[in-house]
């Protein structure tokens, strides 16, 4: 199976830090291999200069962080799906947890509307899901892990089965520096493989990435998981040597 590396850069990244992201990134990773797959996802209006960026490597997808369910409408501030597929946009993030913690997502609450549309468009989804420090504590990892798999994905028709991926990034892990041991994250990775059983609608390979302090230090150990298929990085997505680093990871 294709290895992913995806970053999401956040709120973050200057036109000047875009730039030298580029001229490292370049140095360390020239050029890809087949089974990888490598994704950027910058602030929503920084999408077309990212693609369209002298020295941006062909390979690299660039993609949305959120995405609305609705095409278009009175909904200020939020992103089209058909607008983001219009200009190039290969994937879109859905359900991060920030969004659900600051912004009041919930797998309830329009996720997989929001999935359904991406998808329809002919988007690329990364599905984020993850538990909190009190919910790992409370022992209730893995019915957290079920009711946002299976609440936002059991009505989803998808034709192209290749469009969905998953990321597991659990919260506690999310910018702490806490990376959850590639035990840990192997662990919820089976349980979530175990869920999509329940879905007959869905791939039962959909690629699963882990996120949450993922570094060049620690890849390597979690890459080498049979059911974790790649990664969602943030912090060490901002500079291109680290990103070049876990892209290089990657390919082995
Ligand atoms: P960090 O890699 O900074 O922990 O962020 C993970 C994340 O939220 C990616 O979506």
């Amino acid at each position: 199976m294709k290895n992913y590396i995806v970053g999401n850069w956040k709120m973050n990244q200057s036109l000047e830090e875009i730039n030298a992201f580029f001229t490292s990134f370049n140095e360390i990773f020239p050029n890809t291999s087949d089974n990888v797959f490598v994704g950027v996802s910058p602030q929503s209006f920084h999408i077309p200069l990212l693609m369209s960026h002298p020295k941006k490597p062909e390979f690299i997808n660039i993609g949305a962080q959120n995405c609305s369910q609705h095409k278009s409408g009175a909904f200020t501030g939020e992103n089209s799906p058909n607008a983001l597929k219009e200009i190039g946009t290969v994937f879109t993030l859905i359900g991060h947890s920030e969004r659900r913690q600051f912004f009041g997502e919930t797998s309830n609450l329009a996720l997989g509307e929001k999935i359904q549309s991406a998808l329809d468009e002919g988007l690329q989804v990364i599905y984020c899901i993850g538990e909190s420090l009190q919910e790992r504590k409370q022992n209730l990892t893995q019915s957290v892990l079920k009711e946002q798999t299976i609440t936002a994905l059991k009505n989803i028709k998808i034709e192209n089965q290749d469009q969905l991926l998953i990321a597991y990034e659990p919260v506690w892990a999310i910018g702490t520096g806490e990376t959850a041991t590639p035990e840990q994250a192997e662990e919820a990775h089976q349980w979530i493989r175990g869920f999509l059983n329940e879905l007959p609608n869905i791939n039962q390979e959909t690629p699963l990435l882990y996120g949450g302090s993922v570094k060049p230090e620690n890849v390597d150990a979690l890459l080498a998981k049979e059911n974790i298929n790649g990664a969602l990085v943030g912090g060490a997505s901002l500079k291109g040597d680290s990103f070049g680093k876990l892209c290089l990871a990657a390919t082995k």
